[in-house]
């Protein structure tokens, strides 16, 4: 009698293994066919993270987007305008490219007059930098003379443009990167660091010229820094902007990269970075992956900095200005951002024992929120 009961139980302990086992063996299959499917984000994420961390290895990435040196002079557009006088015989600590198309006029003007200002930075923080707005010509016909006569004069006035014979579309943004590099390559290969940055983006020159000038100090190499996607999958999802084919790149994940909003590299790896581009493939579009299969290729790899935004904005607050390198989706707030980056007062308040430890806390409630999405990391604010 009382060996009945137990037994119940174990064919009730039996029913349900048997009834887990079948709800494992549904959920792994419903995965499997999820993962057939091309345009399932979630599954598209679990298999390039599993890529990224399991695998780890770009090297077929590279091999097969490397193509001979005699087959890719097809992407080597004329120069319209140059400037190619502009670093010469100059101690350049930092040339800074900003992405900008042709009908992007007020934006130029804005960086010009904030944080894209030469004069300023080279008086009060005794850096030369250099700021080029790298263009294409404009998509529309229609407009097409009228503007690129504008920005003849806009030219004359600021010698701060470069312009190739490509048409400024955003799928030409990979011709648009190989204009950056190969200008640097053939007339500023003495500037110590190279940065490429959107237009739309506040870049705080002054904490980033003291940070460069640091780095400068230790003579860095192999330096490359900005926001790091690690194992970011191709979007195949055809009505996206960023659909990617399985012809142009067939992996599931992406080699790290950091945001194209922004980022830094060295001297160095710009020039081994500008190599590799002669060698491979240049038909993908995404001219952030494409830097990141550039480096790949020359064994270079991406650091994450805390304050440098990718898609995201900074909240507005003292304690973030006085860290903060750059913040991505800044209009109309320029002039703003940069009273703060240059108000000596914000430094004074923000430094110091208590001015540290105040910080630390506004920014734990700023960053750690989860309200704040796309913004620095939470561990930014500890840092
Ligand atoms: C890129 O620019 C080239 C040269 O102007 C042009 O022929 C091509 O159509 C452009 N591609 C896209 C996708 O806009
Ligand atoms: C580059 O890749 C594209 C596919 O995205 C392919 O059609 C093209 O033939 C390749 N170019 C070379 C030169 O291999
Ligand atoms: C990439 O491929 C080229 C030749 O295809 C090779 O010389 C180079 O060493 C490779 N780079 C890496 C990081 O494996």
């Amino acid at each position: 009698m009382t060996l009945f009961p137990r037994m119940l139980i174990s064919t009730r302990r039996l029913r349900r293994c048997q009834c887990l086992q079948i709800l494992a063996t549904c959920f792994v299959m419903s995965l499997m066919l999820m993962w057939v499917q091309d345009d399932n984000d979630f599954v598209n994420h679990i298999k390039s993270y599993s890529y990224r961390y399991l695998v780890n290895t770009y090297d077929f990435v590279n091999d097969s987007l490397t193509i001979g040196r005699d087959k890719s002079d097809a992407h080597s557009y004329s120069y319209l305008i140059s400037n190619k006088d502009k670093c010469q015989n100059e101690n350049v600590l930092l040339l800074l490219f900003v992405k900008t198309s042709p009908e992007n006029r007020r934006r130029r003007d804005a960086i010009r007059r904030t944080w894209g200002n030469e004069d300023y930075i080279q008086s009060k923080y005794d850096a030369t930098i250099k700021v080029m707005f790298a263009l294409g010509v404009e998509k529309d016909p229609s407009k097409r003379n009228l503007l690129q006569k504008q920005l003849e004069s806009e030219n004359a006035a600021y010698n701060d443009l470069v312009q190739q014979d490509f048409l400024d579309t955003f799928h030409n943004l990979t011709l648009k990167f190989l204009l950056q590099f190969g200008w640097v390559n053939a007339y500023c290969s003495n500037a110590k660091f190279i940065m490429t940055a959107d237009d739309d983006v506040f870049v705080h020159t002054p904490n980033l010229v003291s940070y460069l000038k640091g780095l400068d100090q230790i003579g860095v190499q192999d330096f490359w820094a900005g926001r790091v996607h690690r194992g970011s999958p191709p979007v195949r999802n055809k009505n996206s902007k960023y659909y990617v084919p399985y012809d142009m790149y067939q992996w599931s994940s992406y080699p790290d990269y950091t945001a194209g909003a922004a980022y830094v590299v060295s001297q160095d790896v710009a020039a081994k970075v500008y190599q590799a581009s002669q060698t491979l493939n240049t038909s993908l579009y995404i001219d952030d992956v494409f830097m990141g299969i550039c480096a790949n290729k020359m064994g270079v790899v991406p650091q994450h900095h805390l304050f440098f935004s990718g898609e995201g904005k900074a909240p507005y607050h003292q304690c973030i200005y006085s860290r903060m390198m750059t913040s991505h989706g800044h209009l109309e707030d320029l002039h703003y951002l940069w009273k703060q980056a240059t108000d000596p007062k914000v430094k004074e308040l923000t430094s110091g024992f208590w001015g540290d430890t105040y910080c630390k806390l506004v920014n734990m409630m700023l960053l750690c929120n989860i309200r704040y999405k796309d913004t620095y990391r939470c561990s930014a604010a500890w840092s």
